[in-house]
């Protein structure tokens, strides 16, 4: 079995945005699960060199265009090595190959009798390439570049495109599924409802592009040149027996602005030539910088190196393909990727990780084989993401199908919760029921890393690694590994892979240090691991998780934060006292004296504000009982102000002052965090009972 999949090919003016790299990324974990189906694929990237803009850019540097194009090849090819694109083939429409088949095809095309000379007179938009009808131009300017396009009157060919509008109507009729998604597919079936006109594909007077095979005085409109690299790519007009092999493509993935070029232009330039046409064309949305387009000139592009760079390739590569719900547009700013990664990594998943190997390491030196005959509750769980991630990833519903992973992962954190591993190994007759909570615990976490391998790769080779997966990668079917297996294995610890980030949202976002943060916990009993031996940082409980003792009368119910900005981070990867394998039971003391030298109050919320700027903190103004004070509190995701104001919370209030977005902050409120990583914050049951400066203990 054979899948192709191509990327639009990408203007080389300027760097890769986070929005093409978007496209990329989520073409590769397309790509990855296909091979992890043990399908042979051909991945095509490519850079689109005969633009306009690409030949001025060169001018303006004062270097020739083909040298211009040589050196943000490299640039490129460093972005997508940086966020782990492994495409199978990279084309340049500079290459002699893509001269072949251009040559070829348009030679074709004339031979069909559909081309003709004729005289262009209109509006041409650079940026776009693409010649502009009055209707889609918004006070003169392009609607999309809000820039002056340029008014040309030339001799062209002209493709005669308004003759395949019926044919390419009942393609759409009889193939529902070439244009994805729905909204794509319901705007082009009007476009063609409305007809067609036939389109220039020529430029006189111009010499950066490919020279129509008969009449060298003209080149090849850079739009009809650049949609051949589909065939080029595998040997259409140089090697035949390679084209039969991949044409026509499974997948043509392509942002929605280009959609028009790819579901309906390219399917007639086919039709025309007698070639085949692709399977589907699916245009995807934009990742939009805090609600806007995209743009270097306006400052609202990310730098994928710096994305990948602040965290690391793998997380921003989940984001782009979790957080937003592919085909649709979706917002990228650093504080929700910061959000999602504490959430959805550093304490879930990775912590998930860690413990599951810290135990594993801790009760039975690392090795894990299940009791014979018993079944994990987590089986079913655990076959229940695989077929959802299955039938997600076969309509590339790809943040459906990652919702599905994390589906078994919160069933792994809740069955641990339940199981209380540190309560079996506490008990020796109920050590068969701690072997089978282990095993259960790393062979729902192994196949996890099965389903997001494609898109954190690097992440999930080592965590297989971990959950003591020996082959090579490469080996893995995904069919026979994503079901329930029962072999020993052996469980090995390693440092964390995704440390909490502290103070998220702000200017001083940073990504807490696995060297900064202290050694597990003496509380982990006698018995030091991996972890605490070789230095590295325990990881942190969700979000400063206190845990109670965990007995049959004080089970643990949920984590409690401290919301207040203001609080010294003194939990998380930062300071965290606390064992690995989240025992609670062996958490660390402290002392009566030391707990009661933090001074709990309640206080009343008397006014709230926003912080300029800030989307996760709140300015609030409470009522202590003896006084008025002001708190920075990191509520903002769950409480507007007018909402709190009149509610009894917890503060601590004793802490020392601090700064937080310039505001001083003295004191802290109390909340727990819901499974999104949201605040909730904790008041009182009877407030009346309580006023404002009853002591809490
Ligand atoms: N060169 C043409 C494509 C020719 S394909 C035969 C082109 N290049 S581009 O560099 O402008 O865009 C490359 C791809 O990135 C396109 O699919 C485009 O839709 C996509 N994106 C550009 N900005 C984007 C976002 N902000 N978000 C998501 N995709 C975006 O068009």
């Amino acid at each position: 079995m054979t899948f192709y999949l191509t990327t639009a090919i990408d203007y080389v003016n300027s760097r890769p945005h986070l929005g093409t790299a978007y496209e990329k990324v989520t073409a590769d974990v397309i790509v990855r699960y296909r091979r992890l189906c043990g399908v042979s694929t051909h991945f095509l990237m490519g850079n689109d060199e005969h633009s306009q803009n690409v030949y001025q850019r060169a001018q303006e540097l004062g270097l020739e265009p083909r040298v211009f194009c040589d050196q943000m090849e490299q640039v490129f090819r460093e972005v997508w090595a940086k966020l782990d694109v492994s495409f199978d083939d990279f084309i340049r429409t500079t290459e002699e190959r893509h001269r072949l088949a251009v040559t070829t095809l348009v030679q074709r095309i004339a031979d069909a009798g559909d081309l003709y000379e004729g005289v262009y007179e209109g509006w041409y938009c650079v940026s776009c390439e693409a010649f502009k009808p009055d209707k889609d131009l918004v006070e003169g300017n392009c609607a999309i570049h809000q820039t002056a396009p340029e008014w040309i009157k030339e001799k062209n060919h002209f493709f005669r495109l308004s003759k395949y509008r019926d044919r390419l109507l009942q393609h759409f009729e009889a193939h529902p599924t070439f244009l994805q998604p729905d909204v794509r597919r319901n705007e082009m079936l009007r476009l063609l409802e409305g007809g067609l006109e036939d389109i220039s594909v020529s430029r006189t007077g111009q010499s950066w592009g490919i020279p129509l095979p008969f009449d060298p005085s003209s080149v090849v409109y850079v739009w009809f040149d650049a949609l051949i690299n589909y065939i080029a790519g595998v040997g259409y007009g140089s090697d035949e027996e390679r084209f039969r092999t991949w044409w026509p493509a499974d997948v043509h993935l392509v942002g929605k602005d280009i959609t028009r070029f790819h579901a309906v232009v390219w399917p007639a330039m086919l039709m025309s030539a007698g070639l085949p046409l692709p399977k589907c064309v699916f245009g995807h949305g934009w990742v939009n910088w805090e609600g806007q387009r995209m743009s270097k000139s306006r400052g609202t592009s990310v730098d994928p190196l710096e994305a990948a760079d602040r965290l690391g390739p793998d997380p921003l590569r989940l984001y782009l393909v979790k957080a937003i719900a592919f085909g649709h547009d979706g917002d990228f700013t650093w504080e929700r990727f910061e959000e999602h990664y504490n959430a959805d990594l550093a304490n879930n998943f990775g912590n998930l990780v860690n413990r599951v190997a810290v135990m594993a390491q801790k009760y039975r030196g690392g090795r894990l084989a299940p009791v014979q005959g018993a079944v994990s509750p987590l089986a079913d769980r655990a076959a229940d993401a695989v077929g959802r991630y299955t039938a997600a990833m076969a309509e590339h519903q790809l943040h459906v199908a990652m919702a599905a992973a994390f589906d078994l992962i919160d069933a792994t954190n809740e069955f641990i919760t339940r199981a209380e591993p540190w309560v079996l190994a506490r008990t020796p007759d109920r050590s068969g029921e701690l072997d089978q909570a282990l095993f259960g615990m790393a062979e729902a976490v192994r196949i996890a890393a099965i389903l997001l391998w494609p898109a954190m790769p690097a992440s999930c080779t080592e965590i297989l690694r971990r959950m003591g997966y020996v082959g090579p990668v490469s080996q893995i079917r995904f069919d026979r590994d994503t079901t329930w297996t029962h072999g020993e294995r052996q469980i090995v610890t390693g440092p964390l892979l995704w440390p909490r980030i502290e103070d998220v949202g702000t200017s001083k976002s940073v990504v807490a240090s696995t060297r900064r943060g202290v050694r597990a916990s003496k509380g982990a009993g006698d018995t030091m691991t991996d972890e605490t031996e070789s230095g590295a940082a325990p990881p942190p409980q969700e979000n400063g998780v206190v845990e109670t003792t965990s007995n049959a009368s004080t089970a643990p119910v949920t984590s409690t934060a401290a919301t207040g900005a203001a609080a010294p981070q003194k939990n998380g990867a930062e300071g965290a006292a606390v064992d690995a394998s989240a025992a609670p039971a062996e958490a660390p003391r402290v002392s009566f004296d030391d707990f009661m030298n933090i001074e709990l109050r309640v206080a009343k919320v008397l006014a709230a504000e926003p912080i300029p700027k800030s989307k996760k903190l709140l300015k609030v103004t409470v009522d202590t009982g003896s006084g008025e004070r002001t708190l920075v509190a990191g509520i903002a995701r769950s409480y507007t102000p007018d909402t709190l104001v009149g509610r009894s919370v917890i503060i601590v209030a004793n802490l020392e002052p601090a700064k937080l977005m310039g505001v001083e902050s003295n004191g802290m409120m109390l909340a727990a965090t819901d499974p999104e990583g949201r605040p909730v914050l904790l008041t009182l049951d009877d407030p009346a009972a309580a006023p404002a400066g009853s002591r809490v203990r």
